[in-house]
């Protein structure tokens, strides 16, 4: 028999898959949305699902990543267990995705200028008198009703649908423009409504607004995960998916075209509109995102010297991409500025205006690509720094993601105490309670500068005598308790390690660094800088004085921070209620002068004295 029954629990959700193939494949097949970080391939331990019939022996992956008790319990790694018999698999909480996905930010008034302009004509009719073809008509009503049109241009998609339109609609048309040329011809006056959808594709989520494109209202707001995440968390591991599965990058396209459509369509239902009411698209997306929404390889993005394809704003039309709105719409994808500045640094520049600010501001997008940018309205300089996965909770011994069941802020008053989302047993820790953690252990000494746990005989401080329980030994080294497995949701403990330490060292150093460099290169100070700006999910939930301590931002700094949100998403809207703001997004990334850390002169010393921390006085 070569086909069996997989039975996921709770949920009866049954499918039925062929031998050998991985419970995480037949987890996507039914279209179970679940969170793969490293991309199913055994490394983060980060997959596991209990099986509650046909228990198999573990693969060496297994034995290697999962101790006796779950082994013996039925716990596997979803991407490492094959399927070759009925099974009944039970989803555990960590499996189910909960993400709070930021959509929010602050917003700032843009003009409103239409990229389509919707005009409406009665078109004369065809007698013996006059022989005018259709189209002549058409053109020659549309110059008389809109001035300096010039030469009017029209696709033969158009021309074949001309005839039928022109009578059914009995002469009364509105044609579609984009400048000059005709990219739809409708039955009747259709000019009331003009409604556009703003994204901001992310390598962990999706967030969509339905846009009034006339008034900038905002009618709906809808977000997903990114369905790419299945094949890798972050943009290096889709890079590599892309290059080296069978047919690798139409699958990630496909991924993220069926995730956009889906979310006009929910859009669309939450505002009781139609897909033809649409008919303008914005895509403010990193650079590998960007890529992989237009189908072009990101190859080149991954490899010295990191180039992206294509750098410039480009407007697609929607059945190039078989983006489901109107077909006479326009699909605006937003500017790179490099391989690793995207089109959502653009965006944000684009949000805060920083070409037009008098002050200097820095501002940070972090993430496992953080991005940097330095400037005001005499020039913009930017980076990305290579952080690594740690603020995201990958790569950390109890880390996760920003979801349901992660603890997000810790707090060390007289005792230890922590939040977790959605309140409950915790699971994990995300990578803005891990800031305050490491946070709390160096203001409190009990680390030292190069993030070492001190010996316990050196921990005589009466201000540590509420956490003297917390702090142990694990795999020979001191390690930091933060829940016993008695008060955990899966009855593991969940703790900081030396080595969760390290990680987060290397992520704030180059983080850090990359600031560092964009200072030297402007040819400024850290007092000069006037505001600090946190784009971006991690950056909206961090506890900035966390973030200070450790040394991720520069102290002198801390109270000059502010959160601004999805600014990515501003600049998305902004872009598409704007066809001037479109092209000053181009202006914008074109101007800003991109620094690459890995050939900066001093950098490999910037990066290893911003590793340490700073203790206090
Ligand atoms: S170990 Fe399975 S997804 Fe990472």
């Amino acid at each position: 028999m070569n086909k069996f029954q997989v039975v996921f629990q709770p949920g009866d959700v049954n499918i039925e898959v062929g031998k050998g193939t991985t419970i995480m494949e037949a987890m996507n097949e039914a279209g179970l949305e679940a969170d793969f970080p490293c991309g199913g391939r055994g490394k983060c331990g980060k997959c596991r699902v209990r099986l509650m019939t046909g228990i198999g022996k573990p693969t060496a992956v297994e034995e290697e990543t999962l101790n006796i008790k779950e082994l013996e319990g039925g716990i596997r790694l979803a991407c490492m267990t094959e399927v070759n018999d009925h099974i009944v698999v039970e989803l555990l909480e960590h499996n189910k995705l909960e993400h709070n996905i930021l959509v929010a930010s602050e917003e700032r008034a843009g003009k409103i200028q239409p990229h389509l302009n919707k005009v409406f004509i009665e078109v004369d009719k065809a007698s013996m008198q006059d022989h005018r073809s259709d189209w002549s008509r058409v053109k020659d009503s549309l110059n008389k009703t809109v001035r300096h049109l010039g030469e009017v241009k029209v696709p033969v998609s158009i021309l074949r649908q001309l005839p039928d339109t022109i009578r059914e609609a009995k002469h009364k048309l509105t044609a579609v423009l984009y400048d000059s040329k005709v990219l739809g011809v409708e039955q009747g006056d259709t000019t009331a409504t003009m409604l556009g959808m703003a994204f901001d594709i992310g390598t962990t989520t999706i967030v969509g607004y339905l846009l009034d494109l006339y008034t900038g209202k905002e009618l709906s707001v809808v977000s997903t995960l990114n369905p790419q995440t299945k094949f890798g968390a972050d943009v290096i591991s889709r890079i590599t998916f892309s290059n080296q599965e069978k047919d690798g990058l139409a699958k990630l396209h496909k991924e993220v075209i069926e995730a956009i459509n889906k979310l006009i369509g929910e859009a669309m239902e939450k505002a009781g509109i139609s897909r033809s009411d649409i008919y303008g698209v914005s895509i403010a997306a990193n650079t590998t995102m960007h890529h992989l929404f237009l189908g072009i390889t990101p190859r080149n993005i991954a490899v010295s010297p990191y180039v992206s394809s294509i750098t410039e704003a480009v407007a697609v039309s929607p059945s190039e991409l078989e983006i489901q709105i109107n077909q006479a719409g326009k699909i605006f994808v937003l500017p790179n500025i490099a391989g690793f500045v995207g089109a959502d640094t653009t965006a944000v520049l684009l949000a805060t205006e920083l070409d037009r600010s008098e002050d200097v501001k820095l501002i940070i997008d972090i993430g496992t690509n953080g991005e940097i940018a330095l400037g005001s309205n005499k020039k913009i300089v930017a980076c990305s720094a290579a952080a690594g996965p740690a603020f995201e909770g990958a790569q950390i011994s109890s880390g996760m993601r920003g979801a349901a069941g992660a603890i997000d802020h810790v707090y060390f008053t007289d005792r230890l105490e922590y939040s977790v989302i959605g309140g409950g047993s915790p699971q994990g820790i995300a990578g803005s309670a891990l800031l305050d953690a490491v946070a709390g252990l160096v203001e409190l000494g009990i680390i030292d500068k190069r993030g070492k746990f001190l010996s316990p005989d050196k921990l005589t401080s009466p201000a540590l005598q509420g956490f003297k329980n917390n702090i142990i030994q694990y795999e020979g080294a001191g390690a930091f308790l933060l829940a016993d497995s008695d008060n955990t949701s899966h009855g593991r403990p969940i703790m900081i390690t030396q080595k969760d330490i390290r990680e987060l060292q290397l992520a704030k150093g180059a983080m850090a660094a990359g600031v560092k460099v964009l200072m030297e290169t402007y040819g400024i100070q850290v007092e000069d800088i006037e505001e600090v700006l946190l784009a971006g999910a991690f950056g909206n939930y961090l506890n900035p004085h966390s973030a200070c301590v450790i040394g991720l931002i520069p102290r002198e700094l801390e109270g000059k921070i502010k959160m601004i949100g999805n600014a990515a998403g501003t600049g998305s809207k902004l872009a598409l209620l704007s066809a001037e703001e479109f092209k000053r997004a181009d202006d914008i990334a074109a101007s800003v002068e991109f620094v690459e850390l890995g050939s900066y002169p001093k950098f490999n010393s910037i990066f290893a004295e911003n590793m340490y921390f700073k203790q206090n006085g």
